[in-house]
């Protein structure tokens, strides 16, 4: 395209004589199809000379508003008109007013102040249109059809298994409890050695688990592996927080167990401790009923068997009368009527002096702890054939709970 030439349209001459059809220069202006307007030297300062010139100035002023298309052509009449150099208003005031002679300045000046007025009038009103119009253009372009039917997303679900561990957490969080986690890639020293699980002990065989390769130059207690349980953080919740302690840690676990309907090598417990002065095993016991309570609905009993954990002492197996049958005895709790769900003891005084250093002497203290699996009782409270069902991500059982 020919490059804009505003000289040849100063002197009145437009290059392309054909009507303005749309085309525009470089800049986005729009070219003009009349003659453009430049400001004449006034010989004749008579009233009716004077009228004349100012009529053919607001004539021209009618035809370059009328031919404003965008914002870019409305700028540029803007600055044609308005620059306070050179600006058309500035041209009048230097050779119409100032080079009027003594006795007509007054008569030109009051032509001069209206003609301000009305190009200052007339830009406004320009500014208005062109606003409305490219704004009328861009609603136009990016008009929504809002019939179209949308994008169905579908609205994600909690799996069953946290929505169980939420379930518990929140039962313990309603009795003053806090909420605890700890790292799944775990040291010897916090899932076994400060447990009491001495090194080479055989109760370590009963949470046999995977160790991350090349420690073989690591202390036995500095190499990491995936932990077993969420004990690991009664430790360490131990080694930041002096007593009293109340705190659920909900969590994922790891051992080496194939896969079948009741194991997974990688499963769910909430981990509880609660460590005061006089806490004794009827606090371990209430807090647990009521728990179960509030779990399975107020009818159901709990009972205590004498179990072994090497970080407990006493321990204990918690089960829970069978929420199916009632106690009666059903396929579910193999017609004996109670369904084991956790295990649980008052802390070993071994392990409190792990973290004698942070005040807690077991001369002086006494804790409870639980560990509970929330699969299990998500098999039990949906119903659910086998554990598999739960990792395999299949949508269609997983779909089930939304
Ligand atoms: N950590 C034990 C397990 O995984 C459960 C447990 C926790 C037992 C706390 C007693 C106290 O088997």
């Amino acid at each position: 395209m020919e490059p804009f030439c505003w000289a040849e349209c100063w002197v009145g001459r437009v290059r392309d004589p054909s009507p303005f059809r749309g085309d525009t220069t470089e800049r986005g202006v729009s070219r003009a199809s009349y003659i453009m307007y430049i400001v004449p030297k006034l010989d004749d300062y008579s009233p009716g000379a004077l009228d004349r010139a100012v009529a053919e100035l607001l004539r021209a002023l009618d035809d370059e508003t009328g031919a404003l298309k965008n914002e870019s052509d409305y700028k540029a009449f803007r600055d044609r008109w308005l620059a306070r150099k050179n600006g058309i208003l500035t041209q009048v005031n230097d050779t119409w007013l100032k080079a009027a002679p003594g006795p007509s300045k007054r008569e030109v000046g009051q032509r001069v102040n209206a003609l301000k007025a009305r190009v200052e009038a007339a830009i406004d009103d320009a500014h208005g249109k062109i606003h409305a119009s490219s704004a009328d253009a861009r609603l136009t372009a990016e008009r929504v059809d809002v019939t179209l039917p949308g994008i169905q997303r579908p609205i994600g679900v909690k799996h069953p298994v946290l929505r169980v561990m939420d379930e518990i957490v929140a039962v313990f969080k309603a009795m003053g409890y806090s909420i605890g986690e700890g790292p799944e890639v775990e040291t010897d020293y916090y899932n076994f050695e400060s447990l009491n699980f001495p090194p080479n002990h055989p109760a370590r065989d009963t949470q046999d688990t995977l160790f991350i390769a090349g420690q073989e130059k690591k202390p036995a207690r500095d190499r990491l592996l995936l932990r077993t349980h969420t004990s690991p953080v009664q430790i360490r919740t131990m080694e930041k927080q002096p007593p009293p302690v109340r705190i659920v840690i909900p969590g994922k676990v790891h051992r080496n167990d194939p896969l079948d309907a009741t194991h997974s090598p990688v499963f769910h417990q909430v981990e509880g401790l609660a460590v005061d002065t006089n806490i004794t095993f009827c606090d371990l016991k209430g807090t647990l009923d009521h728990a179960m309570k509030a779990l399975f609905g107020s009818s159901v009993k709990t009972r205590f068997y004498p179990s072994f954990f090497p970080f407990t002492e006493p321990s204990a197996d918690m089960q829970v009368s069978c929420i199916f049958c009632g106690g009666k005895g059903c396929r579910t709790c193999k017609f004996s009527g109670w369904i084991e769900l956790l295990g649980c003891g008052m802390v070993d005084p071994n392990v409190f002096d792990f973290v004698k250093h942070n005040g807690y002497d077991s001369s002086k203290i006494s804790g409870f702890a639980f560990g509970m699996g929330p699969d299990r009782i998500a098999l039990l409270k949906y119903g659910v054939e086998g554990l598999q069902a739960f990792f395999e991500g299949d949508m269609r059982f997983l779909e089930q709970f939304a």
